[in-house]
């Protein structure tokens, strides 16, 4: 960890990070993105295949859905930085595909300097929690996102702190009507993120 940290610093140390496994399964390792004073952080849970080929977070599938939901709830991408709380891709290989596998708790923990590095560096007025791993990483391992999506919780995090869906899981959606719906409650959460920004 760099002594006087800036986020070029991390992201160049984070580049050679061996805490973990996985930097020998992944193509780089995947820092996250965006201004140093932006006023929102998401946090997701690790980078995809594509991340993982182009070395930067939510530039896949799920990528998409977060931008066009951003855009809906009227929050600028620009105005987000952008992370994961494993910076590496985890997967197993099945035929030609490689396939996302969970990170366990050794992994995340031995990522959380880089997050908490982040964190201390950018200071979000909000952060944003994608997701169940992200969620109980950074909230608990109690915290259920199916329940408590959507509203803030006290954290020393942030001032403000909310989990939310990951947006992968409406890629997962099984029909087109579940995906509209779950796209609205997703975008009706970051209006509140939005509002909160005002
Ligand atoms: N899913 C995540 O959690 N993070 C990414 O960067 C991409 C997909």
């Amino acid at each position: 960890m760099p002594r006087k940290p800036t986020l070029p610093k991390l992201r160049q140390a984070a580049a050679g990070c061996r805490a973990c496994d996985l930097w020998e399964r992944g193509t780089q390792t995947v820092f996250g993105e965006g201004g140093s004073r932006a006023r929102v952080m998401l946090v997701g849970e690790q980078p995809g295949d594509r991340e993982d080929l182009e070395g930067r977070p939510f530039v896949g599938p799920a990528g998409r859905i977060l931008d066009d939901s951003l855009e809906k709830a009227g929050i600028d991408r620009r105005a987000v930085y952008v992370t994961n709380v494993v910076k590496h891709f985890k997967w197993e290989p099945r035929g030609k595909r490689r396939i996302h596998q969970k990170p366990n708790s050794v992994e995340i923990g031995a990522c959380r300097p880089w997050l908490d590095a982040e964190i201390a560096l950018v200071k979000p007025d909000v952060v944003v929690c994608l997701g169940a791993t992200a969620a109980q990483a950074l909230l608990g391992r109690t915290f259920r996102v199916s329940r408590q999506r959507g509203e803030f919780v006290p954290s020393s995090l942030a001032p403000r702190v909310l989990a939310t869906v990951h947006p992968s899981s409406i890629l997962r959606a099984p029909d087109d009507e579940t995906r509209r719906a779950e796209t609205s409650r997703f975008v009706a959460d970051l209006k509140r993120v939005a509002k909160a920004l005002k």
